[in-house]
């Protein structure tokens, strides 16, 4: 649905030049919800605003469900956007219009006549929940509410493509979970295409299919959200992966700590608790669980255990040896 091609964009200031994305190459299916994460400064806005072109790439192609964007003219370009919503993290809703107000205002600019724009905002008011607030002004809205009018208004003209740039950022973890649930809904129920900017790897393991980390202006890491969370290559994608799976041992179970330490990840598909019986079967070493727990990425979960392990040196080391064949990732974390 969206092809990003060896996409570049250098900006000239007046410090000289500032590359905002660097030679960024993606593919986006049709359907998916994909998620694009980096701290900030990393180009994520910038190769976003260069997939409807807000920002005219410096190099390389963008297409959009076959379009090659950079092949139209403006008038053509300006056309082509109707299929490609935006949301931001700061609505951006006109203060002195009310939210029917403002939802029709998109559908003005697209030249749909007067006759039939109230229906159609009455049901992108209803998809987001906010019929009952058609004619309150911005000023009385709660952020999440400001964030469902701004998605109302950027599906007015039945768009393919959404683009989010942060749009959960300004919200408390309640009300990001209900913008999300929205646009997986928006998703399923209308099959568009979206895609996600983030810092916030929860937001990413919520409801993205696939998900790229950037840096520097570069695409460091790509793959589906459960590869990513369970096999992380790159350091800064493990760093955004411990913000979500990493949890604090408590200081005195630490202390108290005479065996050797080890954290243990067990994919969807693998029975975490059989490994580890098999595994005291085999081996003469005593396990204990000092910590679990399951996350879901998507549907799939993802198991992690801390367990200590007691025993002879030369058994712990053979137990390891034969864990490590069978989970998915083992760390020790520290020795007896
Ligand atoms: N219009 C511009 N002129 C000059 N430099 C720019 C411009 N827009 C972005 N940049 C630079 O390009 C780089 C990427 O910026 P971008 O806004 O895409 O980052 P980001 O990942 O979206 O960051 P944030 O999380 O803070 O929003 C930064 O170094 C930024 O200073
Ligand atoms: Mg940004």
């Amino acid at each position: 649905m969206i092809t990003v091609e060896k996409v570049s964009k250098v900006f000239k200031t007046k410090a000289g030049l500032v590359n905002g994305v660097e030679n960024v190459s993606l593919s986006i299916n049709k359907g998916e919800i994909y998620g694009i994460v980096g701290y900030s400064g990393a180009g994520k806005s910038t190769l976003l605003r260069c997939m409807n072109i807000l920002e005219r790439p410096t190099t390389g192609k963008v297409w959009i469900d076959g379009v090659d964007l950079l092949g139209l003219s403006s008038k053509e370009l300006r056309g082509a956007r109707q299929s490609i919503g935006m949301i931001f993290q700061g609505f951006y809703l006109v203060s002195s219009k009310t939210v029917f107000e403002n939802v029709a205002f998109a559908l003005k600019a697209a030249g749909v006549p007067k006759s039939k724009r109230k229906n159609r905002v009455l049901e992108l008011l209803e998809l987001v929940g906010l019929r009952e607030k058609a004619n309150d002004y911005p000023v009385q809205l709660s952020g999440g509410q400001k964030q469902r009018v701004s998605i109302a208004r950027a599906l007015a003209n039945n768009p393919k493509v959404l683009l989010c740039d942060e749009a959960t950022s300004a919200l408390d973890p309640g009300t990001t979970k209900s913008i999300l649930k929205l646009l997986k809904k928006i998703n399923q129920e209308l099959g568009i295409t979206i895609v996600i900017i983030t810092h916030e790897m929860e937001v990413v393991k919520e409801i993205c299919n696939r998900c790229a980390v950037m840096q520097d202006g570069r695409v460091i890491e790509e793959g589906s959200t459960y590869e990513i969370f369970a096999n992380p290559t790159e350091p800064l994608t493990k760093a955004f992966i411990q913000t979500v799976l990493s949890f604090e041992l408590p200081a005195k179970l630490l202390d108290n700590c005479t065996g050797t330490l080890m954290r243990l990840q067990f994919r969807g598909d693998i029975a975490g608790e059989a490994v580890v019986s098999d595994m005291l079967q085999s081996f003469p070493v005593r396990g204990n669980i000092l910590h679990g727990k399951v996350e879901y990425i998507g549907e799939t979960p993802l198991g992690i255990f801390i367990m200590e392990m007691t025993g002879e040196r030369t058994a712990i080391d053979k137990a390891v040896a034969y864990l490590k064949e069978r989970v998915n990732q083992l760390e020790v974390i520290q020795h007896a």
